[in-house]
């Protein structure tokens, strides 16, 4: 079953409160994870939906402060929420932050008409095809309209800033220092046991974790990657790699925060989704990089430097034009992630 095929013109057919949350749900699961680790469990109460954390999931070595997984979930959060705005039935959202239970968000029973219902409409279809792409960048700048953009909805993320940086020398020195974070986690065999873990191959049936073919890895390399992983130090390769990828895009999007808190994560993941869905639905094409912020301290404390950043850098994605085509990464379906 393909989660991706299904139509916004079935929303109408759901009648029930839960029926309408789980065809919502099909929506916020498409959210990017970190490592494709879907964290989140979901449990449907009337007209409620409780979103978890799958505490199962952490990733102890690649995110040792839990960052990334709550940004996950952020990501997730906002998947629903535009969702649930372009059918007209959003009500609130509340972040409660207490145990594993992170946000509860209310359905309204009535459907209402919604505003900016043709740009909402774009918008969610773009939650269907949005993907993390890890390619090389084509030198087609981003109009500056676009990058305007992003600055205006800043207004809609409370406590969260929004950097966009276009300057090709600052590209490269961030670049840089992602590739040489990269090399340095890859000397850890931890690091490297857990990415082994969360790796699949070109033709797994898993419902979860990083596919070669995402990675651009052809079928057989996919085959023996976590082999060579184990036996030889690939950091200086995939270093080099991701330093030259990233160094072709043609805006660096970094997100930071006044403190650390569970509750800046899960708000730097609602504006981060967001911002691609925006970018992408102008067919731009996004990355992820968070190796800077997320491997040793020194390298945060540079990312800082370099961008003159008041408050704390939190999640960074660069942009632009990438004409290559890959296959989604999996997903559970939403039926797996339901509790009782
Ligand atoms: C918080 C977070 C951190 C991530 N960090 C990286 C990263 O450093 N490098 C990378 O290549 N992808 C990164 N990703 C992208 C995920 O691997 C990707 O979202 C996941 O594999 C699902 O694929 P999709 O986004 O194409 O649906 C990150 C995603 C999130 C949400």
């Amino acid at each position: 079953m393909d989660i991706r095929k299904f139509s916004s013109k079935s929303f109408s057919l759901q009648k029930t409160d839960e029926e309408r949350i789980r065809y919502l749900l099909k929506y916020a699961v498409l959210a990017p994870s970190t490592h494709n680790s879907q964290p989140w469990l979901f449990r449907i109460k009337e007209n409620i939906c409780e979103i978890y954390l799958n505490k199962e999931k952490k990733i102890p070595h690649a995110d040792p402060t839990g960052r990334d997984m709550y940004i996950s979930l952020g990501c997730c959060i906002e998947n629903f929420i535009i969702a649930a705005k372009y059918f007209g039935v959003f009500d609130n959202l509340e972040l409660v932050m207490k145990r594993d239970l992170i946000a509860k968000i209310t359905i309204n029973g009535r459907v209402s008409k919604s505003k900016n219902k043709e740009k909402l409409s774009k918008i969610t279809k773009t939650i269907i095809n949005r993907q993390n792409k890890r390619g090389s960048y084509s030198k087609n700048f981003i109009p500056r309209i676009l990058l305007n953009k992003i600055y205006k909805i800043a207004n809609d993320y409370k406590g969260v800033h929004v950097m966009i940086n276009i300057n090709r020398e600052t590209i490269t020195e961030v670049s840089r220092l992602t590739g040489r974070s990269v090399s340095d986690s890859y000397k850890k065999p931890k690091f490297r046991q857990e990415i082994i873990r969360w790796f699949i191959g070109n033709n797994s049936l898993k419902k979860e974790g990083l596919p070669g073919y995402s990675l651009l890895l052809p079928n057989i390399i996919s085959k023996i990657f976590p082999i060579m992983i184990n036996k030889i130090n690939l950091g200086p390769l995939i270093s080099f790699m991701t330093t030259k990828k990233m160094n072709t895009s043609r805006a660096l999007f970094i997100f930071s925060s006044k403190n650390d808190t569970k509750e800046d994560w899960v708000m730097v993941g609602r504006f981060a989704e967001r911002a691609m869905l925006e970018l992408q639905e102008k067919k731009l094409s996004t990355s992820i990089y968070v190796a800077a912020i997320e491997g040793s301290k020194k390298y945060r404390k540079e990312l800082k430097k370099i961008l003159n950043l008041d408050g704390r850098p939190q999640f960074l994605f660069v942009a632009g034009y990438m004409n290559s085509k890959i296959k989604h990464t999996p997903r559970y379906n939403v039926e797996e992630k339901i509790v009782n």
